[in-house]
Formats: structure tokens, sequence, C-alpha cells
């Protein structure tokens, strides 16, 4: 397993979103923003019930894992997740990233994970209040803040992640927890990427900004904090 520790401080990890790679040719864009300085690379599945979209499942992170050796987080928009966790596992998936509002059963599924020898994500939705994951903190190694409603990349950054993300490290510091703080759509690293960094922000996740860009190292730099 492969992950990642707390970045330097003033810093984030760039999470470039898979969902706007070119899926017909995926290594040159894999290779392209690893040369470009990724930290880690984020896979949206979706399975058209708990998000009105589809995407990709095992499969496809298996055929991903080949190419690459960054960090995988695999940000689980289904409603079963507890359903195919092994499948993930044997894909050589990193961290699985939950969501609190589907059915499976948290507390089980997230152990079922540990199990199974992957790092441990909750994610919530913009409407979710932060109660609803408190339970969770002290097992996590991630917690995936969803800055729009999940199904679709490009949409509009929605300004109440940026205060989850202040509480959840407020939290992290007064009750010494370890997770790390990612955040996950309209991520740019002109306003949006820069307030959730400065939030407390370790992670962000940016597709359609990132990965549309021509200068991507340049954007990669802009969201990591360096420039
Ligand atoms: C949305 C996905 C995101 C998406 C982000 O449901 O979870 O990861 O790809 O895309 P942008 O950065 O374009 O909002
Ligand atoms: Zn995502």
């Amino acid at each position: 397993m492969n992950w990642l520790p707390r970045p330097a401080e003033g810093n984030a990890w760039v999470a470039p979103s898979l969902l706007s790679a070119d899926f017909a040719d995926l290594g040159p864009d894999i290779a392209d923003m690893t040369a470009a300085g990724a930290d880690l690379l984020h896979l949206d599945i979706m399975d058209g019930h708990f998000v009105p979209n589809l995407t990709f499942g095992p499969l496809i992170c298996g055929a991903i894992r080949r190419l690459t050796d960054l960090p995988l987080d695999a940000h689980l928009m289904i409603s079963r997740p507890d359903q195919y966790l092994a499948p993930f596992a044997k894909a050589g998936i990193d961290a699985l990233t939950i969501h609190v509002e589907a059915e499976s059963p948290v507390s089980e599924t997230l152990a079922q994970i540990v199990e199974l020898d992957m790092k441990l994500g909750i994610s919530l939705n913009p409407g979710t209040d932060l109660e609803e994951i408190l339970p969770y903190l002290g097992q996590l190694d991630l917690v995936l803040v969803m800055s729009v409603q999940p199904g679709f990349g490009g949409q509009k950054f929605n300004p109440v992640a940026v205060e989850k993300i202040a509480e959840l490290a407020r939290r992290r510091e007064t009750e010494g927890h370890r997770f790390l703080i990612s955040v996950d759509g309209g991520i740019n690293g002109i306003d949006t990427g820069p307030a959730c960094r400065q939030a407390g922000a370790d992670i962000l996740v940016s597709g359609s900004w990132l990965l549309g860009a021509d200068d991507r190292p340049g954007r990669v730099d802009q969201l990591r904090g360096d420039s």
C-alpha cells in the first residue's frame, strides 16, 4: 500500500481526477500528470444509482494500477460499497473512500476495508452535516469533503466546503486524529483551491481545471501552493 503523510505547511497534495482524462488512451494522460507533479490519482466510481451517472469499476482500476505507481484513491459514489470491496483491493487501490450517505452499514464497511489493508476514507455531500461523520473520525485516513453534488465534473464550487474543512482541521488538532482532509469539486488554483488550502485541506482534487489545461505542470504548482 502506498500512501501520503501530511503535506508541508502551506502546501497541499495534488490529486487529478481522471474523470476529465481521455478514457480512450489513459496512459499518456497518466504519464503526463505524473510528470507534471501529481501526488496521487483520484478515481471516480459511479453506479448510476447513488449518482445519476456511470463510470467504471475494479476492472479499469486494475488497468490504471498497471500504468502508475502513484497512490490511487477510489471515490466510491455507489449505493452499496460493501458489495465491491474485495475487487477494489485486488485491483490495487490504496484508499477506498465511501459516502456516509450510501446504503451500506458504515462501521461494518469501514472494518472490512481495514481488513483488506486499504486506507480508509469517508466522503460527505455538500448538504450533509459534518455531524454524520464525527463518530468515525478516529479511524479514518481520509475525509473527502464534497464541494459539489457528486456525479459530474465541471460544476461550480460550493463554499460550504470551506467551513467543513476548517472544522475538521480544528477537530483533528484538538482530538488528535490522523486523517488527511481532501476536497473535491470545482477546485482551481486561483481562488477555490487556495481557500480550501488555507482552511486546512491537505489534498486538492481537480478534474476539469487541471486536466483541461495546456500548462499542467504550472497548474499543479498553483494547486500545491508553490506559485
Ligand atoms: C464529481 C467527482 C469529481 C470531479 C471533479 O462527482 O467526484 O472528482 O471529477 O471535477 P471538477 O474538478 O471538474 O469539478
Ligand atoms: Zn471525486
